[in-house]
């Protein structure tokens, strides 16, 4: 009897102790369900219509929210704008000419404010229009986990500092990288599924399709037709991730690298004989496995250091800091 009210007693002080840390109160699904009830319909809304206009923006929207939270944590520092007096994370190697989808941000942020003035942040924001931006491609849903703060800063430092891995990567670099932010080389494997929609850039691929061996050589050849070999040449030419179906949110991309046709060396290391071949084969195998991976997984990414409570802010427009 003494004892169970100790240790009650000890669980409420540490869970006590838990809420009132530094930045640890949680995200929880339903942190707008009275202050912002339709923010699912207004993001959704938005970003099903741009995804009808252009599917790729799908692919875009999802790999904003990646480099958001892979950078400092999901707090929006990634939709920052440089200024005369600040250079935030844009121009940063992995996003330079690369991330794109800021003017449908923007357009979400508008249509959340009309609802709910002042309520909902970007970084949440960012958090969703991932989210719709997968189902509207055909992918899996998930429980959205909501809460998150605006920083007031942004780091270029971080975001060039090899946290956000480049796609010359090796698989331990790979695992190494999302043990980083806490997260597991399944959910490493899981999260790479994402190149089953979007496109890449010549220069991120140019050195696999000349020079590597563990490649299709009719699928290298293809690509080199885009892609000319000296540095400098076609650089922003586009390739398609998923050779087969770039604009659904499927499983094709396990059976790609199963045929050594991945497109970024990175995707290949994850079946080149390694730790990670049998999980790239249950995934081709079995989709619904890949699904229910990928969905637990954006739900962990989602979770990576959010600013909450009263750190941070809600910024008015998602490219500036509130003066
Ligand atoms: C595992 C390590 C990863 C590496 C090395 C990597 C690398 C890359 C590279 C080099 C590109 C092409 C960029 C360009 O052409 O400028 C790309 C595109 C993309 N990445 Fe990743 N990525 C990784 C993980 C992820 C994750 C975890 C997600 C999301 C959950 C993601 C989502 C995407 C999407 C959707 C695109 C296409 C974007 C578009 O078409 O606009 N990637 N990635
Ligand atoms: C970013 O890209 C632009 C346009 O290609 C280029 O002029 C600029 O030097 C790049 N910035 C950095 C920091 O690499
Ligand atoms: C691979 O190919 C690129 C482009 O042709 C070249 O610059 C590079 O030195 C080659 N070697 C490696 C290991 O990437």
């Amino acid at each position: 009897m003494a004892s169970s009210f100790i240790i009650s007693f000890a669980l409420l002080a540490c869970a006590l102790f838990l809420m009132s840390g530094t930045s640890s109160a949680q995200l929880t699904h339903n942190f707008y369900s009275k202050s912002c009830p339709k923010v699912f319909d207004a993001v959704g809304s938005v970003v099903r219509a741009a995804v009808a206009k252009e599917k790729r923006m799908g692919a875009s929207l999802l790999r904003l929210h990646f480099h958001d939270c892979f950078v400092n944590g999901c707090d929006g520092s990634i939709l920052l704008d440089d200024t005369s007096s600040f250079t935030g994370e844009k121009t940063a190697g992995p996003n330079n000419n690369s991330v794109r989808g800021f003017n449908v941000i923007d357009d979400v942020k508008k249509k959340v404010e009309k609802v709910c003035p002042g309520v909902v942040s970007c970084a949440d924001i960012l958090a969703i229009s991932a989210f719709e931006s997968v189902i509207a491609l055909g992918g899996p849903a998930w429980t959205v986990k909501l809460g998150r703060r605006d920083s007031k800063t942004a780091s270029l430092a971080a975001a060039n500092s090899g946290v956000i891995p480049p796609p010359q990567s090796t698989l331990s670099n790979l695992i190494n990288r999302f043990q980083a932010v806490g997260l597991s080389a399944r959910d490493m494997v899981a999260l790479s599924g994402a190149h089953t929609i979007g496109q890449a850039r010549c220069t991120t691929f140019r050195a696999r399709i000349y020079n590597d061996t563990n490649i299709n050589a009719a699928f290298a050849k293809s690509r080199q037709s885009n892609c000319p070999r000296p540095a400098g040449s076609g650089d922003n030419n586009l390739a398609p991730l998923d050779v087969r179906t770039p604009n659904n949110f499927d499983n094709s991309y396990y059976g790609n690298l199963i045929s050594q046709k991945g497109l970024l060396r990175s995707d290949q290391q994850l079946h080149n004989g390694g730790s990670t071949d049998s999980l790239v084969e249950l995934y081709n195998r079995n989709p619904e496995s890949f699904f229910r991976d990928f969905a637990a997984a954006m739900i962990r990414m989602g979770d990576i250091r959010p600013l909450t409570g009263s750190n941070g802010e809600i910024r008015k427009n998602c490219r500036v800091v509130n003066s």
